[in-house]
């Protein structure tokens, strides 16, 4: 068993794909070809932004509006512990300083009660806050109605980790869509991903989505050869474009199948494990589906006789940021956080992909024992 399956993926849009490959490789335009351009236009309208900014991956696309927003050293950004690292590691890389805040125990995303007490730490420690960076996580947006209550009292301003969740929604808007800017990745294992590296900003500011578009070419000015500012290499391939144009026409069937596929999982684990919420008004895209044991000892059991069985099953994430060798340097310990802490040590994920059969969910949930 597959813990995502991207074959039974490919096998569907293969014939299709090739073909947009291969008016690529005739056209030459390797680089910033038409379907990129396509692409960005799908994707601002899929989501309901102006603009859309189509990157060379998940991380680039969170550095890239805090370079344009001039982060940098003595300014603190706000986010979670309980995320992939790249969520932290762009703030560090501006220079400015990642400053954690607990999250909740039911949607696993940022708890907003929690963020002015961090804003005020943070000022007391001679920091300037700037932005929170929420993350989605495992597809279901944060809380942003309260966010940006917490982020307008303090004049925050907000760029959403969307990364993982690309498809899902909150209040009738889109993920992507909540903050200042929305980055997202289509890091082939994502709900939609595509077969290598990419990712894309979203906003609605045309100034910030100029100065984007400079960054993601070495800061060109007039044109690559005048640099008006510092910037990355951070484009997006015409190939990877086309990927994701094709997998954009089935993109919308696959969210249905995945949101089946929870719920299946969520009747039959519901006794077993503390399954993921879902709160009224959202929808997740699903790019995980993870479940909390009662104790770190019956996670190890239940992932062993998955294991056992020919199951896979992961763990997101085993060691909170804060905890992490490379965030040290914050001077935080254990306990600090103690949910995301907790998290780390129940938590597990069970394969999530629209190919997933009904029979291997049931298999699945019997080995856990429903
Ligand atoms: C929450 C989160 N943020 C950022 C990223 C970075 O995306 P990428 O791998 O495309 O750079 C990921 C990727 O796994 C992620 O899960």
């Amino acid at each position: 068993m597959q813990f995502i399956d991207l074959l039974s993926q490919k096998n569907r849009i293969r014939t299709a794909l090739l073909s947009r490959i291969e008016s690529i490789l005739d056209s030459g335009q390797f680089i910033m070809g038409p379907e990129v351009i396509e692409l960005e236009s799908r994707l601002a309208s899929y989501v309901g932004s102006r603009f859309c900014i189509s990157c060379s991956s998940g991380t680039d696309a969170l550095l890239m509006p805090l370079l344009a927003k001039g982060i940098g050293p003595g300014d603190a950004v706000f986010t979670t512990p309980f995320t992939f690292v790249a969520t932290a590691e762009v703030i560090s890389l501006t220079g400015a300083t990642p400053v954690f805040v607990d999250v909740c125990p039911d949607t696993f995303n940022i708890n907003s009660e929690l963020i002015g007490r961090a804003v005020e730490e943070s000022v007391s420690q001679g920091l300037k806050p700037k932005a929170i960076i929420p993350v989605d996580l495992f597809g279901l947006p944060a809380d942003y109605k309260r966010i940006k209550a917490v982020a307008d009292a303090y004049r925050l301003w907000i760029l959403e980790d969307a990364a993982q969740s690309f498809g899902g929604s909150f209040n009738g808007g889109r993920a992507g869509s909540f903050g200042l800017a929305g980055a997202t990745s289509f890091f082939p294992a994502k709900p939609l991903g595509c077969y290598g590296d990419g990712g894309a900003i979203f906003t609605d500011d045309e100034e910030l989505d100029r100065v984007l578009r400079s960054i993601r070419v070495h800061g060109s000015g007039v044109d690559k050869y005048s640099n008006d500012r510092i910037g990355i290499n951070g484009r997006l391939d015409s190939i990877q474009a086309a990927v994701l144009l094709e997998k954009l026409t089935i993109f919308d069937e696959e969210l249905e199948v995945r949101q089946r596929i929870a719920d299946l999982y969520s009747q039959q684990l519901r006794n077993r494990v503390m399954v993921p919420l879902i709160p009224e008004h959202y929808s997740s895209a699903w790019a995980q589906y993870s479940v909390l044991a009662s104790s770190f000892e019956e996670r190890e059991q239940f992932m062993l006789a998955l294991q056992k069985a020919g199951i896979p099953s992961m763990i997101y994430y085993k060691i909170p940021l804060h905890l992490q060798k490379a965030y040290a340097f914050l001077g935080n310990k254990v306990g600090d956080f103690p949910v995301s802490e907790d998290l780390s040590n129940r938590i597990f994920a069970l394969p999530m992909h629209p190919y997933l059969k009904e029979e291997e969910i049931e298999r699945i949930c019997a080995v856990l024992g429903a």
